[in-house]
């Protein structure tokens, strides 16, 4: 295999090795779509870059959910790369080129990371479409129930709910459609793929809230209207790095009569719903490997001070730092004048900063 694969250009290898693989986030390109585009016809949806035929499918038949899944892969890597902010492993690979012959897949190596972000996107997908149901971006949709319980005594419900049953419901349609496709990558890479965006979906079950607003004479308080309502994806987005850190290595295998994704080190025991699952073992992306999908961590800003991921020993490996100085401009002095109005000073101030060499 190797040896036929060293004669062939290098873009027809890019071409074969894509149609082996199964890219089931691919969808993430629409986070490049520009706000300008507005999606009222069909023919639009050809203009979208990553769908697979039955996501434009579903785009066709539901024009007015476009604008929402953009936004949703807009907000997934803007959180991906937040979260991961201070990882060796910044989410560098979530930057899904429009141009699908520059696609690098290291997302769907089966890793650690890829774990991450299929959860991520699925819990997304439906936490935007909850939101979006509730905000009226949406007409399919509205205010989630008003829950079967008496409230106690001082609440009452009311106010507008987060549809999250029709947020999963949709979000789920949308981001496993490729994972339900026959021909498309292994097996063991579409479990892996599905199981940790259901993953996600629990995620996003598990951060519902509830939210409420005072009412009464002068901010008394005495009577508060209470609804079901989401954290935001960024507290989700930390539920899930934490169980990034403990996910399950797992392998295919066959239990019973069926061919199942099962704990690799640990006594048989079934995967649980909720754990983040992976087949391969990622590199330590201390250094530069395209094929593995690490960029490294050189000129990467480390902390001198912490103990954690992003201190400069762990960041950098053992690779030694820089610093630098920088100049904060910061509004400082701020006098408040009656009526009503406040005047600042602008104050210089230099931090030291280091990046890893
Ligand atoms: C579609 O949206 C564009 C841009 O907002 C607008 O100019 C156009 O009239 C819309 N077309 C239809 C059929 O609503
Ligand atoms: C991730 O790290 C690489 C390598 O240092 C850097 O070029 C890139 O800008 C970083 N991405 C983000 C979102 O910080
Ligand atoms: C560095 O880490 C320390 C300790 O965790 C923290 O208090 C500080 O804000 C961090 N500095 C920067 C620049 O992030």
């Amino acid at each position: 295999m190797t040896r036929i694969f060293n004669h062939l250009p290098g873009s027809l290898l890019t071409v074969l090795l894509l149609s082996q693989l199964c890219s089931s986030v691919k969808w993430l390109a629409l986070s490049h779509t520009p706000a300008s585009l507005h999606i009222n016809q069909t023919q639009h949806c050809k203009l979208l870059p990553g769908l697979i035929s039955s996501q434009a499918q579903l785009c066709r038949i539901n024009l007015e959910l476009m604008q929402t899944i953009i936004a949703a892969a807009r907000e997934v890597k803007k959180t991906c790369q937040k979260t991961f902010a201070d990882m060796r492993w910044n989410c560098s690979s979530i930057d899904i080129p429009r141009d699908s012959s520059k696609y690098t897949p290291d997302l769907d190596r089966g890793t650690r990371e890829s774990a991450f972000v299929y959860a991520l996107s699925a819990a997304a997908i439906s936490h935007t479409i909850a939101r979006a149901c509730t905000s009226g971006d949406l007409r399919m949709c509205s205010c989630g129930p008003i829950p079967g319980e008496i409230p106690e005594p001082g609440y009452r419900w009311g106010g507008c709910a987060d549809n999250l049953h029709h947020g999963l419901l949709i979000g789920a349609k949308f981001s496993d459609a490729p994972m339900k496709i026959k021909k498309s990558g292994s097996i063991a890479n579409k479990l892996m793929h599905l199981h940790n965006s259901e993953a996600g979906r629990e995620a996003l079950k598990e951060a519902v809230v509830m939210k409420c607003k005072c009412h009464g004479v002068s901010g008394s308080c005495s009577i508060r209207t209470c609804w079901r309502g989401l954290q935001d994806l960024k507290d989700i987005a930390m539920d899930l790095k934490t169980k990034y850190l403990s996910a399950t290595k797992v392998v295919h295998k066959l239990m019973g009569t069926r061919k199942q994704l099962v704990p690799k080190d640990i006594d048989i025991r079934p995967v649980r719903k909720n754990e983040l699952v992976y087949l391969q073992s990622s590199p330590d992306f201390c250094s530069k490997n395209d094929k593995l999908g690490s960029v490294g961590t050189q000129d990467r800003q480390c902390n001198k001070t912490s103990i954690g991921s992003d201190s400069c020993d762990l960041m950098c490996c053992g690779r030694g730092y820089n610093p630098y100085t920088e100049k904060l401009v910061e509004r400082c002095h701020c006098k408040y004048h009656w009526c009503c109005y406040v005047t600042c000073k602008k104050c210089e101030r230099i931090v030291e900063r280091y990046v890893c060499k």
